[in-house]
């Protein structure tokens, strides 16, 4: 499947009558700043070139039609607007579903439906923000069809992270969306997720790539344990607030963490907020690292990102855990972590130009080895964020 053969397959479905127009909104990756947006604290994504694709047109009545070409023999879903509640049955569709019943809440009333089919090449469940890429596409297809042009972007973002939410379960904070809406290419975003005051970073790596490896253990935020570590922050925040005077656990430096922490009772949570705090700190050293050209220092707190996260924030996984070791091993590779939600997905490792096949190779064959797995692996391009294409 391909853009083109997206839109072929929208023409058999609906017909081609009508105005059809076309759409498309990338996948994110995250550099450093891992489970920091939750906790008003700084992330450090950049948008990339894979992404979703979509294909819409109004309709006159009052039908909405949602069709995936990822899912074979997949039938169209279908809802009516005087019904947007959330329905198990339509699977992949209470993504879009859920932004056009948040649009609703926020008086950005449909008055017909629209016929919609996307097709994908982010990989699902990989951390690499499948679901908020699609929040966004619908957004913004939303915004065009229906002229509901005082929405900027970033309200685009705040939509998706609302629907994902409210509609389908997940805690999650601005990070990804904001990413995939606002993503420029070349550059990473340095965004605080305190005020979503935000400047791009441009990314030149003239002697070194971006790497993604993906374990292909799928996570589930929903099911999983990251609804669980909001939790455990928020509790930490507020034992911590009764001894200083702070808004989020992103308001802490280390030192103040450190004199004050014994007020968080569970040393489990107090490891949690411990990563939130250090996390935080890293991304803001890392990106001026970046500002000096010191690849060498920015690979250094990605290593540090990882091993927090797995020894303190505990959501890696031993597969991910393989992935990061073997990366470490070979000379070079500048740095290596786990990257997204985690429980599996993907890492996102610095290496060398002359060592980038020589990383493929080894940490594939010693994955292979160890898990029985054949990882993915992808030298990532920094795109553009979403946006209608056609
Ligand atoms: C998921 C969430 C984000 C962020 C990351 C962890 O991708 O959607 O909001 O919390 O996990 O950094």
């Amino acid at each position: 499947m391909n853009e083109v053969q997206l839109r072929e397959k929208f023409e058999e479905i609906y017909g081609t009558d009508g105005e059809i127009r076309e759409y498309f909104a990338p996948g994110r990756v995250n550099l450093i700043g891992e489970h920091t947006d939750y906790n008003g604290g700084h992330v450090f994504p950049c948008a990339l070139t894979i992404g979703t694709y979509g294909v819409a047109k109004k309709r006159e009545d009052n039908k909405i039609h949602f069709y995936s070409a990822n899912l074979e023999n997949a039938a169209v879903v279908e809802v009516t607007l005087d019904d947007l509640s959330y329905q198990k049955s339509y699977g992949w569709a209470n993504y879009p579903l859920g932004v056009v019943w948040a649009f609703d809440g926020k008086g950005k009333k449909l008055t017909q439906g629209f016929d919609m089919a996307i097709w994908g090449n982010i990989p699902n469940g990989s951390g690499l923000s499948s679901s908020a890429s699609l929040e966004v596409l619908t957004g913004v297809i939303l915004r065009d069809l229906y002229g509901f042009d005082d929405l900027s972007m970033i309200d685009l973002a705040l939509i998706g992270q609302y629907s994902e939410n409210n509609f389908n379960g997940c805690n999650c904070g601005i990070m990804d969306q904001f990413a995939v809406a606002m993503g420029k290419k070349d550059h990473a975003i340095f965004l605080d997720t305190s005020d979503l005051s935000y400047e791009y970073a441009k990314i030149q790596l003239p002697d070194a790539k971006i790497v993604i490896a993906n374990s292909k253990v799928k996570h589930s935020l929903v099911d999983g344990k990251y609804n669980e570590r909001r939790e455990e922050c928020a509790k930490a925040l507020e034992e911590l607030q009764t001894v200083c005077d702070i808004e989020s656990l992103g308001d802490l430096d280390e030192a103040t963490f450190e004199a004050n922490k014994s007020v968080i009772k569970d040393a489990e949570r107090q490891k949690r907020a411990k990563h939130a705090v250090t996390e935080n700190q890293r991304t803001i050293k890392a990106v001026a690292a970046l500002k000096n050209n010191d690849l060498k220092q920015f690979g250094e707190l990605m290593n540090q990102s990882h091993i927090s996260l797995r020894d303190d924030y505990k959501v890696s996984c031993e597969e991910i855990d393989v992935l990061v070791d073997e990366a470490w091993k070979i000379d070079g590779v500048i740095g290596s972590r786990i990257t997204g939600g985690g429980f599996g997905g993907c890492t996102v490792s610095i290496v060398k130009n002359e060592s980038v096949d020589e990383f493929m190779d080894k940490v594939g064959k010693a994955y292979k080895e160890k898990t029985g797995i054949d990882a993915e692996f992808y030298v990532v391009d920094i795109g553009e964020g979403a946006r209608r294409t056609v």
